[in-house]
């Protein structure tokens, strides 16, 4: 298989591998995605989707894997909540199988770092075979999905070396959220003051995964707790919930510790059996409108001698403050753009639990950078 340009190794920098370089470079990434999908002016977002018949689209199926997919479920609240298209997200090993029905007029997008991950691939052309307009959202344009999908749509992250994706997951979301702008125009969802207040609010992530990843010394040393547990849980509600599944895959897939993602008013129905003083719980906790509800499930948590890891602003913390485990405090931001510095907050968790472990960061046990077979 040729190595497509955007694949030719980079250099580590000043960093010890590639992940924590790619940790670091996510502020020019997406300051890079924003100079490729918004207008010369700054005002409107502008993509190769604009042609898409998204007025009439009944529907948006977005299927992906692993990263991708968490990636998909931030984009599914972006786009139900500013276009109000209703939004199907699929894992794309089980998608085809089960040869969904899908709608006359419906957009499928498959979204994924390589292009090549074979069930990605597959759901591409199970989507074609069904009439679908297909789209392909991708960092390699030169990949197989990039050539077979009807339109494009680059996440401009630059070549990803390590295994556990970081930046093309922020890359990803930042791309999907201006998607999620320019189909709420097309759909009569928005006029042109609010997309340019979208545009200037999404201007900001990258000033805010700086302030973020500034706070490394304090993931690192939470992280060398984490270390040393054999479980963890990973809690959070709204858009914090794909973010807790993306946090718990991150440190399962390096530091090999087991580690699950749960909406946090989910952990009533069973997972709550899992707590015990030994079980870090790490808690995604934003001050927006949901976090009533999730201190009352750390609270339920905590009562049972769960230890917290409060993740979350200044807000948050002044209401837990005295209870929880272990805290840090985050930048407060509006709750749409949240995704963004809470995923710096669980790299950087992954990362330096790993590296306190001494498991091999960029490359760890069983696993591929793209898995081109089933
Ligand atoms: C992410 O950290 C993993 N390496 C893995 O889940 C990855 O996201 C998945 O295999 C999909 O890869 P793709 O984006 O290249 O399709």
């Amino acid at each position: 298989q040729t190595v497509a340009l955007e694949t030719i190794v980079a250099d580590k920098g000043q960093h010890r591998h590639y992940m924590a370089k790619e940790i670091h470079e996510q502020p020019s990434v997406i300051a890079r995605a924003l100079g490729a999908w918004i207008s010369e002016d700054r005002t409107r977002i502008a993509c190769a989707a604009e042609n898409v018949d998204w007025a009439r689209a009944p529907r948006l199926t977005i299927v992906a894997c692993g990263t991708a997919y968490y990636a998909a479920h931030v984009a599914k609240v972006w786009m139900e909540r500013v276009a109000r298209i209703p939004v199907e997200i699929e894992i794309a090993s089980e998608f085809r199988y089960r040869e969904p029905p899908l709608p006359d007029r419906g957009v499928t997008m498959v979204v994924s770092q390589s292009g090549e991950t074979a069930d990605t691939l597959a759901a591409l052309r199970y989507a074609q075979s069904r009439g679908q307009i297909t789209l392909g959202l991708v960092n390699v344009t030169t990949s197989t999905i990039a050539r077979e999908a009807d339109v494009i749509l680059p996440i401009h992250a630059g070549p990803e070396i390590g295994v556990a994706s970081t930046k093309a997951f922020t890359a990803m979301v930042f791309c999907l959220s201006a998607l999620a702008v320019l189909i709420a125009r097309k759909r009569g969802e928005i006029g042109l003051d609010e997309e340019h207040g979208y545009v200037e609010l999404l201007s900001t992530v990258p000033r805010l995964m700086s302030e973020t990843i500034a706070l490394e010394p304090q993931f690192e040393a939470l992280a060398h707790d984490i270390a040393r547990s054999s479980d963890t849980l990973f809690l959070g509600r709204g858009l914090m919930y794909p973010l807790a599944l993306e946090g718990a895959l991150k440190l399962k897939e390096i530091t090999y510790i087991h580690a699950e993602g749960y909406a946090a008013g989910e952990i009533k129905h069973g997972p709550i059996a899992l707590v015990d003083e030994l079980t870090p719980i790490i808690a995604l906790a934003p001050f927006d409108g949901l976090f009533d509800k999730l201190a009352s499930n750390l609270r339920e948590v905590m009562g049972r001698k769960g230890r917290v890891a409060l993740i979350g602003d200044a807000e948050a913390s002044r209401d837990l403050a005295e209870e929880v485990w272990r805290r840090v405090e985050m930048p407060a931001v509006d709750p749409l753009i949240a995704p963004y510095i809470y995923a710096v907050a669980v790299q950087f968790i992954a990362y330096h639990a790993a590296v306190a472990k001494g498991t091999d960061v960029d490359q760890p046990r069983n696993l591929a950078k793209s898995v081109t077979v089933e």
